[in-house]
């Protein structure tokens, strides 16, 4: 398949695209667009074959449920059979943005769409291409992130055409994203609500309209040896393809420690990777050093780390070290439990604490 691919915010030639793209997606083609969170791939959240063809771009298992995406609230109400006073106070604090809810579906969402499972997962983002874009496609789109399943979600479009070149109809490149990290999940049909996969709405902000939520047992360890709730965690994600391997500790610590473990890794032949604050960076002695940014910025941080993770796979590095970032435990309530739970699950929950 030829896929087209078309650069947005150039003015008035965007509603054009738009409407070009809404055509492809009523038709059952295949989209992939920016959102303020990652690129998504979409298809028409209603058409059994559109989700089918999402699980097929992608490589994924199709017992992975899929996000609607709608443009205003008032659709909650066509997606959800019902819709608890929660989703409202949510949706009038958060939306449009990065926060997508758990409720049961209606029948109007076929469960090829959610993955077999009869709840669904709805979320109306702040991008403007993305939301006319939904509308010009009917108003129900299905996305998941534009990767590969495995690979890391794509923060500009030049991973999603790494990915996904030849295998849809249209890519629209808006440049890099403003987040980096995938949506909030939170889920609606249990009491109290639960984050079955942290965000840029952290914790705390959700405390703050519900009063209390809880996280997911499986978010910062695997120690309960449940599966998490939201099937797509429970993959081995947003990994590259070296061995991650996270250090945790008092600064000299980690460094003489890394330093001393990336010698042992070049005497046995590896290329090796380093994940480093600005700061240290400079105190690294291995193949590749990746600086992602000022230790206390965690807006940065979240936006780079995905992209690093491919840059690791462009220059074939076996083995990488990381410091830790954004608090190290669930204790933090802020955009530093998403940049650990994605690290986490990129290191296969490989941590050593150095004091
Ligand atoms: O920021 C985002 O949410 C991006 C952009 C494109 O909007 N989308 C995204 O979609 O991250 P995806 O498919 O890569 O991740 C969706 C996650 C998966 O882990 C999936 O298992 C979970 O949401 N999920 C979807 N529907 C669910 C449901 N009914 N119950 C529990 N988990 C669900
Ligand atoms: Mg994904």
């Amino acid at each position: 398949m030829n896929t087209k691919i078309v650069r947005l915010g150039e003015g008035n030639k965007d509603e054009e695209v738009l409407l070009e793209a809404g055509e492809i997606l009523k038709a059952g083609g295949l989209v992939a667009f920016p959102t303020e969170t990652v690129y998504g791939l979409g298809g028409d959240a209603l058409n059994p074959d559109s989700s089918r063809k999402i699980y097929a771009a992608k490589g994924r298992p199709s017992d992975n449920p899929l996000i609607v995406h709608i443009y205003r609230t008032e659709d909650l109400y066509k997606v959800a059979r019902e819709v608890p006073k929660e989703a409202l106070q949510l949706a009038e604090a958060f939306w449009p943005g990065p926060l997508t809810m758990i409720l049961p579906k209606s029948e109007l969402i076929p469960l090829e769409t959610t993955g077999g499972l009869t709840t669904v997962a709805v979320r109306l983002p702040s991008h403007p291409g993305a939301r006319r874009m939904i509308e010009c496609a009917g108003g129900f789109v299905a996305a998941p992130s534009a990767n590969l399943s495995g690979r890391p979600s794509p923060t500009t479009a030049k991973y999603v055409v790494e990915d996904m070149n030849g295998r849809i109809e249209m890519i629209l490149d808006g440049g890099e994203v403003g987040i980096g990290l995938e949506s909030t999940i939170v889920d609606l049909t249990v009491n109290p609500p639960q984050i079955l996969r942290p965000g840029f709405i952290t914790s705390d902000m959700l405390k703050e309209v519900l009063g209390s939520v809880e996280n997911d047992a499986t978010l910062f360890t695997t120690a309960s040896g449940q599966a998490p709730r939201a099937p797509g965690m429970k993959y081995r994600h947003y990994a590259p393809k070296g061995n991650l391997v996270i250090v945790q500790g008092e600064n000299d610590r980690v460094i003489s420690y890394v330093n001393e473990k990336l010698q042992e890794a070049k005497g046995a032949g590896k290329k090796t990777g380093v994940i480093a604050a600005s700061d240290t960076a400079g105190r690294y002695a291995g193949d590749v050093i990746k600086t992602i940014g000022d230790r206390r910025d965690e807006e940065v941080i979240a936006r780079r780390l995905y992209g690093i993770l491919r840059e690791f796979d462009d220059e074939n590095v076996e083995q990488i070290y990381s410091e830790s970032f954004g608090g190290e435990d669930e204790g933090h309530g802020g955009l530093g439990q998403a940049i650990m739970n994605r690290l986490l699950k990129a290191a296969g929950h490989q941590v050593i604490r150095v004091n």
